[in-house]
């Protein structure tokens, strides 16, 4: 790829984006395409037991094409759940089987696709386990757990429910739990470094732990690095899975711009430095598809390369920090 990665990583680092179906014929991504809304929660079970794969199909038919990995994102989440779910009124033993069931049918689905060939981005290609989000964003800020349809209903069970039923789905995939606000030490972070702790102590199967780091220029946490080495620590792989670093105001300035590129570079030598610390995915990698302007108006410009595919200097931070 353009990045010429492979002469600046001594380790098995890959570098992805995010997409979703009305972006995968833009030929321009890079490495993988970590599956935007469309594997989104329920997404693909939009009537109770009916699933629907075909837009998250083409997205995986283009990585199997191109021998790309594929990060599936996700199985379970708060976000973006259809009425039927949030509307229902449903037991315990209920709504663990309706986890379970959208948990194994969605990673089956794509079993043995989740992981490929590298994309000759190293010179050893080899065919290696790739990852699901099983878990997206269980977590509030103070560290209590997020009290959503799950949750309320399954208390944290729903937690091991899924990852059974994602490594009974695919065993070969690797299995995350991802978060945000998780960038730094602190109480969130600590929360989710006890989870891991504890369903490792009870045998239950976790692989990785996603870092979204949907970040703010010139405020990358100073014990960024520290916090990956805590979660590898405890016996997972880490990955960068959402990498965008906003601006608060527009247009930047010169200095904003600088910063933002050494930001992109703190990130991604980080990683780099953490040897369980697997890749980085940005949340897309063009202004053009970004999902920040939406979701915080008057921010903006976070992603590397601008709305016209022109490189930013951001772009040249990630290749210093490989
Ligand atoms: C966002 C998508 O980028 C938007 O297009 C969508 O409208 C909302 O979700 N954390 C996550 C992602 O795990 O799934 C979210 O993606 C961004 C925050």
């Amino acid at each position: 790829s353009g990045l010429n990665l492979a002469a600046k990583s001594a380790k098995k680092l890959y570098f992805g984006t995010a997409t979703n179906s009305e972006q995968w014929n833009d030929t321009k991504y890079y490495n993988i395409l970590k599956n935007d809304a469309e594997f989104g929660q329920f997404a693909t079970e939009p009537e109770e037991g009916v699933f629907t794969f075909q837009d998250a199909d083409i997205i995986a038919d283009f990585t199997k094409k191109t021998g790309k990995l594929l990060r599936g994102h996700n199985c379970v989440w708060y976000n973006q759940l259809p009425d039927w779910l949030t509307t229902g009124t449903f037991t315990a033993p209920e709504l663990a089987f309706i986890v379970s069931r959208h948990c194994y049918n969605l990673v089956n689905h794509y079993k043995g696709h989740v992981y490929v060939l590298r994309f000759n981005i190293h010179a050893n290609s080899t065919s290696d386990r790739y990852s699901w989000d099983v878990i997206n964003e269980a977590f509030n800020d103070d560290g209590t757990f997020r009290e959503d349809v799950f949750y309320n209903t399954l208390n944290t069970s729903y937690i091991p429910l899924a990852l059974y039923a994602a490594r009974a789905a695919d065993p070969n995939a690797k299995l995350y739990i991802n978060d945000y606000n998780i960038e730094g030490t602190g109480a969130k972070s600590t929360a989710l470094k006890n989870l891991v702790k504890s369903l490792k102590a009870d045998g239950v199967p976790i692989d990785g732990v996603g870092i979204q780091s949907h970040l703010i220029v010139g405020e990358v946490p100073s014990t960024f690095q520290q916090n990956l080495e805590e979660f590898v620590a405890l016996g997972v792989e880490v990955a960068i899975t959402e990498l965008d670093i906003r601006f608060q105001s527009l247009p930047p300035d010169a200095a904003g711009i600088a910063q933002q590129k050494q930001d992109y570079e703190t990130v991604v030598a980080a990683c780099n430095a953490v040897e369980k610390c697997v890749g980085v995915t940005v949340w897309d990698f063009t202004d053009k598809y970004s999902w920040i302007p939406s979701t915080f108006p008057g921010q903006g410009d976070a992603c590397p390369w601008d709305e016209n595919y022109v490189k930013k200097p951001a772009y040249e931070g990630i290749i210093e920090g490989f």
